[in-house]
């Protein structure tokens, strides 16, 4: 084949490997295909010597051309590679403010149960806490359900194994205290409780709860009314409309539930109260002697109230949020308002 012809061979191949590459290795790796010990230019100017005398003089000059471009264009090449290379650091411009890091923020429904502890706290309540994983014991029977009573429907329950569940409310921390102590006890328990009952806008299936009791000597109806009064004004101001509600549960006797005015809507009905008007937020009564009588207290002596307030609630009243899922997405726009 004529040198002419052969250059122009190389000529086509390099011009698209040369706009293939873009790093410096690939150039390196070009540069040893063409010039190195064994490059093709190279081959071709030690096979010089075998070409008839007439042919050497131009094909040497040709390919020794071919071969100077060549180491031209790759150091060039190489320059501006590293060049780029170096536009890829990143410009630090010094004179800009710095960006600020996020601080992070107590949960709203946290914020909230503090604020629920701390008014208690103030009446002379003592802070406890029980576990989540409870037995049917503790949860039901020595709360006076017995089994198969149709109460224990109230409360959908998870179970975990035979008689282990997580528990439906805190109540079954009066028992846990109630074993270990003698009267006067006045606790404090708050904590989560779980569900499995339908998710709406104002229940869902795992919420905290607020558990408190008293038992002494004469403890009366009027002591509960008092306590859960103050704290009400307390929480939500004192215009704030609020009802007791005769209601049931197998552990107090008489029990009763207490709604707050649905601040929503103004009591005109939305579908956070059910188109109530009302918002019911704690069920509360007397302890049941049967209580007493399974943990060892003598009911002629000692009487008690417990009740049990619901957080997230009172929450969406306080806030004025009309959905509890809202507290369980963990979409940062929301919980960021707080
Ligand atoms: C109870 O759980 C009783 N243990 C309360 C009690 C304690 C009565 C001591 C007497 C003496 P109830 O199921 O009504 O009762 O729940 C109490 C409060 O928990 C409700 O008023 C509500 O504020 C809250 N609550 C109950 N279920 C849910 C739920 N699924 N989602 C959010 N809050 C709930």
């Amino acid at each position: 084949m004529q040198i002419e012809q052969i250059i122009s061979d190389i000529n086509k191949q390099l011009e698209n490997e040369l706009r293939e590459i873009d790093s410096v290795q690939q150039l390196e790796q070009l540069r040893v295909r063409y010039i190195g010990r064994k490059g093709r230019l190279t081959l071709l100017l030690r096979d010089l010597k075998n070409l008839p005398l007439g042919q050497r003089a131009l094909s040497g000059k040709l390919l020794n051309e071919k071969k100077q471009w060549l180491e031209q264009t790759l150091t060039q090449l190489g320059q501006r590679l590293a060049l780029s290379g170096q536009r890829e650091t990143p410009f630090l411009d010094y004179s800009l403010p710095g960006r600020k890091s996020g601080v992070g923020r107590l949960h709203p429904i946290t914020q909230i149960l503090n604020d629920v502890v701390d008014i208690f706290y103030g009446m002379g309540f003592e802070v406890v806490s029980g576990p989540d994983v409870e037995t049917d014991y503790y949860n039901f029977e020595a709360l006076n359900f017995p089994l198969d009573h149709p109460a224990r429907d109230m409360q959908d329950t998870f179970y975990i194994a035979d008689k282990v569940l997580l528990r439906t409310h805190t109540s079954p921390v009066q028992i846990r205290v109630f074993e270990k102590r003698k009267p006067p006890v006045r606790i404090l328990a708050p904590g989560r409780s779980y569900r499995c009952e339908a998710v709406n806008a104002r229940s869902y299936c795992v919420f905290n709860q607020v558990e408190g009791f008293y038992v002494d000597e004469n403890v009366t109806f009027a002591d509960l009314k008092g306590v859960l009064g103050t704290f009400i004004r307390r929480f939500f101001g004192k215009d704030v409309k609020f009802r007791f509600r005769p209601s049931f549960f197998p552990f107090t006797e008489p029990s009763a539930e207490v709604d707050i005015s649905c601040i929503i809507c103004k009591g005109r009905g939305c579908s956070l109260c059910k188109n109530r008007g009302w918002l019911e937020i704690l069920g509360a009564g007397m302890i049941d002697p049967n209580v007493f009588k399974a943990v060892g207290y003598d009911p002629e002596r000692y009487s008690g109230y417990a009740f049990g307030l619901g957080v997230e609630r009172p929450a969406l009243l306080k806030y004025g949020i009309d959905d509890i899922r809202l507290f369980y997405e963990n979409d940062l726009r929301f919980l960021k308002q707080f």
